[in-house]
């Protein structure tokens, strides 16, 4: 089989295969292998219409090539290894997550190669190790475009107070921080140094800036420091709590990919209709159902859109995040997310909205209450369930009820025409209302099915569950 070096194109042709790789966000061999299978496709037509067509429409998948080390089900972390003692410990925490199925890529700072080689990074990951970012070689075969891109999660372990300077200042100076700073991936860092460059004023306020950032944190660890007669809070954390800290953002390590290559919405959140510049009718919804379902999906490999309204939640990891206020601009958040596979209509949306919400602030006056006029907001999920053409293959709501829950539910279904609602107790004794737990009946057309009191997340977990078995053709 004849093969295609990339690297050995004549100038002009990769100068412009970068650039049409650059417009289309794929990489040089992607770029390639798309421009060879479409040559391909235009000479060759024994396939069906239908299949070629099917084909086309699918989203784009990245092609596996020697260094990506990811099958299409595999989670991928990039792992950035800075310059610090702990950076032995990085090399036992490579082998934690491979033990786990987890396809794992290396970048050692320059100060890295001062603590462990990148050879043995390299061995250990069963793939080379990376650590220029002015090597051609590597910039032709891999770049550091392709590094940021191609993992489920970065993790920098260990984060020196050098390395998170750089994170919060946005340099790009080497490979490992324009990694950091071309990525739209989640990063977690496990910070390694001494206690008190920890503490020091400077750290305190890159750690804020990346929390700010939404960078997710673990450790660092009190105790005895590697140098003598040091102890404090600056040791990295353990391999194995790096592992538990990266299993939430790439669902339990192991687990498998159930919804990888599924396009999954969701709607989370209240819905606030203003009644002058400053009020609003609100609901009590903390989103935090919404947001764990959409969390759990992205976790199950999916292709999460969240649209949510105001709340006090970080965004999902792995999912992107549309932020809306009022029902009418979730309604056209969710028309421009579509298609989808699977819709999930988590959100508290306001039933009404004031008719005619006025520009400046309402003025209290002796004697004079002020009335609203209110008006019926779009039902959004039923809107999407009526749809004729592009309706996702399901569609789910919920249904927050104080009393006759399953009799509304069932009502519910059938008067917006989704395919299942979870049902739950919002009376105030249930604590279901910004709690952590939820207690929820799945009723489809089949009947009526009780889970168990649970955390929120694993109410996400079981739907995405089931979201899975039905879209692989199991009774709904
Ligand atoms: O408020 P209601 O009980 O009717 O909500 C039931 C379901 O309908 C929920 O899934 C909610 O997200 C959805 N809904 C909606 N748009 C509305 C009202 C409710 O999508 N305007």
């Amino acid at each position: 089989m004849a093969s295609l070096t990339i690297r050995k194109l004549d100038d002009a042709l990769k100068k412009r295969l970068r650039l049409r790789a650059a417009q289309n966000g794929r990489s040089m061999e992607d770029e390639a292998r798309t421009i060879l299978r479409s040559a391909a496709g235009a000479g060759v037509n024994a396939e069906p219409a239908g299949k070629r067509r099917a084909r086309r429409d699918a989203p784009a998948q990245p092609t596996p090539d020697a260094d990506a080390p990811a099958a299409d089900q595999t989670r991928r972390v990039l792992l950035i290894i800075g310059g610090g003692i702990a950076a032995y410990k990085s090399l036992d925490l490579i082998r934690r997550l491979k033990e786990r199925g987890t396809a794992v890529r290396c970048v050692l700072t320059a100060a890295a190669q001062e603590f462990i080689t990148s050879l043995a990074a390299g061995a250990l990951a069963g793939t080379r190790a990376f650590t220029d970012l002015f090597d051609t070689a590597s910039e032709l075969d891999v770049g550091h475009i392709r590094l940021a891109r191609e993992a489920d999660l970065i993790v920098v372990a260990p984060a020196t107070a050098d390395l998170m300077a750089k994170m919060a200042g946005g340099h790009a100076d080497d490979l490992a921080s324009a990694v950091l700073l071309a990525t739209d991936r989640p990063v977690l860092i496990a910070p390694a140094m001494n206690p008190r460059m920890w503490e020091h004023a400077a750290t305190r306020r890159n750690l804020a800036q990346l929390v700010a950032d939404g960078v997710a944190v673990v450790g660092p660890n009190a105790g005895e420091m590697a140098e003598a007669g040091e102890a404090g809070t600056g040791r990295m954390a353990e391999p194995l709590e790096i592992v538990a800290a990266v299993e939430p953002y790439l669902g339990a390590l192991g687990g498998e990919r159930t919804l990888a290559g599924k396009r999954v919405l969701v709607t989370s959140g209240p819905t606030h209709e203003p009644i002058d510049p400053v009020r609003y009718i609100a609901n009590r919804s903390s989103g935090k159902q919404g947001h764990a379902i959409a969390a759990a999906a992205a976790a199950a490999g999916a292709e999460v859109t969240l649209v949510c309204g105001p709340v006090n939640l970080p965004d999902p990891i792995g999912a992107k995040t549309i932020k809306v206020e009022t029902a009418a601009e979730m309604l056209t958040a969710v028309s421009k997310a579509l298609p989808a596979d699977v819709a999930v209509f988590a959100a508290a949306v306001a039933d009404w909205r004031v008719d005619k919400p006025v520009a400046s602030k309402l003025k209290k006056q002796d004697g004079v209450t002020p009335r609203l006029g209110l008006v019926e907001n779009p039902d959004i999920l039923a809107t999407v369930a009526h749809r004729t053409s592009g309706r996702p293959r399901l569609v789910i709501g919920f249904a927050a009820e104080t009393d006759h829950l399953i009799e509304h539910a069932r009502e519910k279904l059938a008067r917006k025409g989704c395919d299942w609602i979870l049902a739950n107790d919002v009376s105030a004794e249930s604590g279901v209302m910004g709690g952590d737990r939820n207690t929820v009946h799945l009723v489809t057309e089949r009947g009526v099915e009780s889970w168990p009191p649970q955390g929120k997340d694993e109410v996400a977990r079981a739907l995405v569950a089931r979201i899975a078995a039905a879209l692989a053709g199991a009774p709904r």
